[in-house]
């Protein structure tokens, strides 16, 4: 059974676009052009998107329609972009995001919390 997301509450039905390759932190994966970038991700089987800042505690796709920003990842260097309702392109950097950064917990008390 095919785990992505075909039809979405806001962005309708989701039209299979060109199959295009984006990174996941680092890793090539591929998707289709103009679909969520959640649901590529979820295709792939990624479910955590993100880490609270304070608790560390993992976060992916909850309300799936903007709103609670559960899925906010890092995209080509901007954090918090939200995934579910960010339609995706050939090439994205798309990296798991801790606090607000795409550095690990580990790297950012390192630096001393330095904005990295
Ligand atoms: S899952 Fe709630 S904003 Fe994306």
């Amino acid at each position: 059974m095919e785990s992505r997301i075909m039809e979405h509450p806001i962005l309708g039905e989701i039209k299979k676009g060109r199959k295009v390759s984006f990174y996941f932190d680092g890793k090539k994966l591929e998707g289709y052009e103009g679909e969520p970038i959640a649901a590529a991700l979820k295709a792939e089987g990624v479910m955590v998107h993100r880490y609270t800042s304070r608790k560390h505690l993992p976060r992916g796709i909850f309300c799936a329609i903007g709103r609670c920003t559960d899925c906010v990842m890092v995209v080509d260097g901007r954090p918090n972009i939200r995934t579910c309702v960010t339609p995706l392109k050939e090439g994205m950097k798309v990296q798991t995001q801790y606090g607000v950064s795409a550095a690990s917990f580990k790297e950012q008390e390192e630096k001393g919390n330095e904005k990295i």
